[in-house]
């Protein structure tokens, strides 16, 4: 059977037809990140009015790309939780609209389970569930029990800006392009992780799954203008003093969010830790969660990068859902917010 996945949550508009035997037929996304780059970060209001426009042409490009007619769409999934309200409705109307047309089932897709399930379907012939689940994108930092597919229960999450998020205002701060995250990663390349000591919040603290980065953006603010100075407007930073900014400032997320995927691995006595999300492309990250892993006996999946950010490919967990007869009636709605742990 064909899969036709759509995501829409953010500022990609993506559109991937998966087989049931979770062959990926085509893959079409359709980023943004031109229009809100002048802004350094996304609009939401921009958004969704250009996944309104683009939504159509990339089904159609995708459909074309799988040498498929609508007529052999056999299900259509979309995300209908976590993101934007305005840009989760038009792939939800989307997707309603060509399931009311052919008469075919309608799947929800949680966009956080989707990020997670990007390792399953790079871990080719090997079980990734149960897991630690741990999400790093612009929207979301998260932890996760991750059961099965679609048995998630909270851990923790960040209590203020997402770490993608933090890579993204700090790139700002810096005078790098949107989005931040490979804009500093690039950057960083060239610098020294120790040239400033960048706050690490619940640094080893085992009690707390929790992340917060709004300190860590107010110290690299401070780190630029000077002690109780805010506005530095006007200051001209060297290429090497933003290379060691981009490379001490990364340094601190990776070693936040590399502590607490371990921590979380203690707390709840699993052995496999899955990765996903747009951070979770970071070359340092990566490397880093690698050797931890390979120190502490831990199977590790990260995503492929193409697969880390927003894409429609990972989608294909409504596979998991079909297969538990999980089938949408057409007054679903959409869900912007994220179930906290309690
Ligand atoms: O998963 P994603 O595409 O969208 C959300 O669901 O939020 O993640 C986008 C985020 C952006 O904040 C971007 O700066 C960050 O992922 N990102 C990176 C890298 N590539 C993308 N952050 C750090 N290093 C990267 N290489
Ligand atoms: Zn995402």
């Amino acid at each position: 059977m064909n899969l036709l996945a759509l995501e829409t949550t953010c500022d990609e508009t993506a559109a991937a037809v998966i087989t049931d035997r979770l062959e990926v037929r085509a893959s079409v996304v359709a980023s943004q990140d031109e229009l809100h780059r002048r802004f350094g970060g996304v609009v939401p209001e921009i958004a969704s009015r250009a996944h309104l426009e683009r939504i159509l042409p990339v089904i159609h490009e995708a459909l074309e790309k799988a040498g498929l007619s609508l007529g052999e769409v056999d299900a259509v999934a979309v995300a209908n939780t976590p993101g934007l309200a305005g840009s989760l409705l038009v792939g939800l109307a989307a997707a309603k609209a060509l399931c009311v047309a052919r008469d075919i089932p309608l799947v929800a897709v949680n966009h956080l389970q989707a990020h997670i399930y990007a390792c399953r379907l790079a871990a080719v012939g090997q079980e990734v569930f149960p897991c630690v689940g741990l999400i790093v994108s612009g929207g979301h930092t998260s932890l996760y029990r991750c059961l099965g597919p679609l048995d998630f229960t909270p851990l923790g999450a960040t209590i203020d800006d997402a770490a993608g998020e933090a890579f993204d205002k700090v790139a700002s701060m810096l005078g790098l392009p949107y989005p931040g995250g490979p804009a500093i990663a690039a950057a960083a390349a060239g610098g020294n992780p120790r040239a400033h000591l960048l706050p690490r919040s619940f640094f080893q603290d085992d009690q707390r799954l929790d992340f917060s980065f709004s300190g860590l953006k107010t110290a690299v603010r401070y780190t630029i203008a000077g002690p109780g100075r805010l506005d530095f407007t006007r200051l001209e930073l060297s290429p090497q003093q933003v290379a060691d900014l981009a490379a001490s400032f990364q340094e601190a997320v990776v070693d936040t969010l590399v502590d607490k995927a371990f921590a979380a691995l203690r707390r709840t006595g699993l052995r496999t830790l899955c990765v996903g999300g747009g951070v979770a492309a970071n070359v340092r990250l990566r490397g880093r969660l690698e050797e931890e892993a390979r120190r502490r006996g831990v199977q590790l999946h990260v995503a492929p990068p193409r697969l880390c950010t927003d894409n429609a490919v990972m989608g294909a967990i409504a596979l998991e859902r079909l297969k538990a007869g999980l089938v949408e009636k057409l007054d679903l709605e959409v869900y912007p917010g994220v179930v906290r742990a309690t």
